[in-house]
């Protein structure tokens, strides 16, 4: 069975049972500052978790896109990855245990279904402790539909209990479902759960019982209350499932990684190396890291709310991966292109399932093409410097290599502090990270105090393109205002150096009239060379003052607004320029579907 076929599949039983099919959503979240990425399907459905009513009902049933990054430094192993799916079906306040479990059951190993014998079958449930007891009740109905007492365990809260972890909250117990890859156990003790790898995990399903109200002195363990609506939120991996569907034992040997894999062998073939994916420990590994990283860098391009590699956040994490993916395929002997022919496998792998990776193609690659060919010469650089740095290290009887070293790496070359980590690893050197991390702050504040500049919106380039970029965006944001209504707010923007794109609210596409007339506005106000102003003010003045704050942002309580002349007022970190007429021509390239209700404006300055 396919990826395919299983969300099929998966969609189609639960249907039957009556849930709503709704959307998976954007890889990254909405409103939510403690994320960079949606990690798991229940994420975007958490204020209905919390209480709210869904529009579609008390049963749903999807499939999400989700990114972990805490385990990144595992990928490449027979089972982690960065980026993977979840199929998920939910009661709000409907089912509880019992018939979670039981479709659980049915859908796993229903002949009709999934099939999956019985005896490969093993679960664990939560033992209980001070503050929650045993779940027996899940328990019992595992048994009552066949599941021996031996491949039930119990297992502590670090195991079997989802929801927050300090802070307070709905929250509950869980039933992971496990499969027996037939290897024989590890000891005595080895049942479901084990992390000997005889047991592999493919399913959860959490029982939202408790709000955790109050949190103890130490943080160990808090205070629970029975919740008025219980829920279920349940998670099976489909890379995981297709794995042991398949009866292979590392998701990289599914038909999800085949086509990444063959396009990843035709790039090393073509640069004239002999080799052949299975053969090589080692390369075997970069290989699959490349295909992993390939595969989150593709959606997170392709997102409807599109991220570009930068120094922070969301676009940091990018170009990480991306850049981890350059250097293995360096170490592979690759010495052309790497990314892109790996990416066009990803979107059309998935260009079903994910309509928007196909539309956003073209930037997916462009995008992938760019950073390569940017960080192929830092590498470079980089990697020269090392060498040079190396026989010092080398002579360090501690094998250490000074955080103010790495960080000059970084700080002159642009050097990754971990690929300078990744090099002197393979040389048996560490890297002191506290103290690259006192380094790394000490400079930014010397940086911040020097030039009074914060960060927002993701305007992480701060070259004088940039800056142009981002006085045009405010230009454009009130020109779209005037033209449209005042309803039109700011989505998203991304700029780079070449270029910025612009996402609002909006529900249809601009006619080319309302394009000319907002191209037309913008270039006006350049012409009239009109000055930027900044004051700090409380958020409040700012509001009364008719500044435009976005929506939905956190703000300090002191900020910063810009005014161009009488045109633009904007709640905003900065930089700007200092007065309209350098920005030159306003160019609107292209207005199209962002995602439902938003508009993408492609813009460059000429
Ligand atoms: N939210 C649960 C998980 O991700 C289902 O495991």
């Amino acid at each position: 069975m396919n990826a395919q076929e299983l969300r099929t599949k998966y969609i189609e039983f639960f249907k039957s049972k009556d849930h709503a099919q709704i959307q998976g959503k954007s890889l990254i979240p909405d409103n939510d500052p403690t994320v960079l990425f949606t990690t798991a399907g229940m994420h975007p459905l958490v204020p209905y978790l919390l209480g709210e009513e869904h529009p579609a009902g008390k049963r749903l049933v999807d499939y999400q896109r989700c990114i972990r990054t805490g385990d990144i430094d595992s990928v490449g192993d027979a089972s982690h990855l960065t980026f993977f799916e979840m199929l998920g079906n939910w009661s709000l306040g409907d089912y509880f245990k019992e018939g979670a479990i039981k479709m659980s059951f049915e859908f796993l190993t229903s002949p009709q279904w999934l099939g999956i014998p019985v005896e490969k079958i093993g679960v664990t449930v939560f033992e209980g402790d001070a503050a929650v007891p045993r779940d027996d009740e899940s328990a019992a109905v595992w048994r009552s539909l066949g599941i021996p007492p031996e491949r039930i365990r119990y297992r502590p809260r670090e195991d079997n209990w989802w929801g927050p972890a300090g802070a307070t909250g709905p929250c509950g117990p869980d039933s992971e479902m496990f499969y027996d890859i037939g290897r024989e156990p590890c000891g005595p003790d080895c049942g479901p759960g084990c992390p000997c790898g005889k047991w592999l995990e493919i399913w959860n399903d959490v029982f939202m019982q408790y709000n955790k109200v109050a949190v103890s002195a130490d943080g160990s363990g808090g205070t629970y209350e029975p919740l008025a609506r219980t829920c279920v939120d349940t998670g099976m991996g489909i890379e995981r499932t297709v794995t042991i569907l398949n009866g292979k034992t590392s998701v990289y040997d599914t038909e999800i990684f085949a086509p990444i894999i063959a396009a990843v062998e035709r790039a090393i073939g073509e640069s004239g190396r002999d080799y052949a994916y299975g053969g090589d420990p080692e390369q075997d590994r970069s290989v699959r890291i490349i295909c992993d990283h390939i595969r989150s860098a593709a959606f997170i391009l392709g997102d409807p709310k599109g991220v570009s590699p930068s120094n922070v956040g969301a676009g940091y994490v990018l170009r990480r991966l991306i850049r981890r993916a350059v250097r293995h395929g360096r170490k592979l002997g690759i010495t052309g292109k790497v990314l892109s022919p790996a990416a066009r496998a990803v979107v059309e792998e998935f260009r079903l399932p994910y309509p928007e990776l196909a539309e956003n193609q073209d930037l997916i690659i462009q995008e992938l093409d760019r950073e390569e060919e940017k960080f192929l010469e830092t590498l470079h650089k980089g990697e020269q410097e090392f060498a040079k740095l190396l026989p010092g290290l080398l002579k360090d009887p501690q094998k250490r290599m000074s955080g103010r070293l790495a960080f000059k790496l970084y700080d002159t070359y642009g050097f990754p502090i971990e690929l300078t980590e990744e090099l002197a690893a393979e040389q048996g050197i560490g890297v002191n990270r506290a103290e690259f991390s006192q380094a790394f702050e000490e400079h930014q504040e010397l940086s911040r105090s020097g030039s009074g500049q914060v960060f927002k919106g993701g305007l992480g380039d701060q070259g004088e393109m940039a800056v142009k970029y981002h006085t045009a965006t405010h230009l454009l944001h009130q020109a779209l205002r005037l033209v449209l209504g005042d309803r039109v707010a700011q989505k998203g923007s991304n700029i780079t150096a070449d270029r910025m794109r612009f996402d609002f609210s909006h529900d249809a596409p601009l006619s080319a009239g309302d394009l000319r007339r907002v191209e037309g506005l913008v270039n006006e106000q350049i012409r009239r060379d009109l000055p930027v102003r900044m004051a700090v003010m409380t958020l409040e003045e700012a509001k009364d003052s008719g500044a435009i704050a976005l929506f939905g942002e956190k703000y300090e309580s002191q900020v910063k607004v810009y005014a161009i002349g009488d045109f633009s007022k904007e709640v905003c970190g900065g930089p700007h320029v200092e007065h309209t007429g350098i920005l030159g021509t306003f160019k609107i390239q292209k207005e199209q579907s962002s995602s439902a209700g938003i508009r993408r404006i492609r813009a460059v300055l000429e």
